[in-house]
């Protein structure tokens, strides 16, 4: 398949939106990706894929711990700031009043869907990116917020609709 193709076919594939943060005041970092999935419940892990060309990415290896912020619908300026796509760079894109920090250091969004505070425990080199696989140390979350999904080039939000249909209707077998 030519990569162009493969480009097109994954544009259709719905991803939760995440800030992955990384490193303590005054040299906090962190960059949008939406490569993030869980792993495993025991011990808890997750993964993450991340290019290895993105600033965050020796950050986020030299300081051994890392956050995930899954964002809601109103974070779609902060998805786009930390997607370089806003003159602000490194530090100055944590504002204090958005965000915490957890016990490790590592950068925590208040507002966030979710949020988790990880240990890098292994990293696997694939070509371009690297799968950075973490252990959960502790976690947070808002259950009042909309996720904030990226599909075919739009930001869009999950939907209860599908909860209003009768699932016996639905079962054709
Ligand atoms: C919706 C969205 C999802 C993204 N997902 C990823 C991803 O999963 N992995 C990745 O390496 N980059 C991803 N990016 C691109 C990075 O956010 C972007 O390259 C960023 O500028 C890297 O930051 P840094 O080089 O300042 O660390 C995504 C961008 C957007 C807008």
């Amino acid at each position: 398949m030519t990569p162009q193709a493969f480009r097109q076919l994954m544009r259709l594939h719905p991803a939760a939106v995440n800030i992955i943060a990384t490193g303590k005041t005054p040299h906090r970092t962190g960059m949008t990706v939406s490569a993030f999935m869980s792993l495993g419940v025991e011990p808890p892990t997750v993964v993450c894929a991340i290019n290895r060309n993105a600033f965050s990415y020796a950050h986020m290896a030299d300081n051994q711990v890392f956050s995930v912020n899954t964002l809601a619908v109103e974070h779609i300026a902060l998805a786009k700031l930390f997607a370089g796509q806003a003159q602000m760079f490194g530090d100055e894109r944590f504002d204090a009043q958005e965000w915490a920090q957890f016990d490790s250091g590592s950068p925590s969004l208040r507002s966030a869907v979710m949020s988790l505070e990880c240990r890098l425990i292994r990293q696997v080199q694939e070509s371009t990116h690297c799968l950075m696989v973490g252990e959960v140390i502790s976690g947070c979350y808002n259950d009042a917020a909309l996720p904030l999904l990226y599909r075919d080039g739009q930001w869009v939000t999950t939907s209860d609709d599908l909860l209003m249909v009768s699932v016996e209707a639905k079962d054709m077998r």
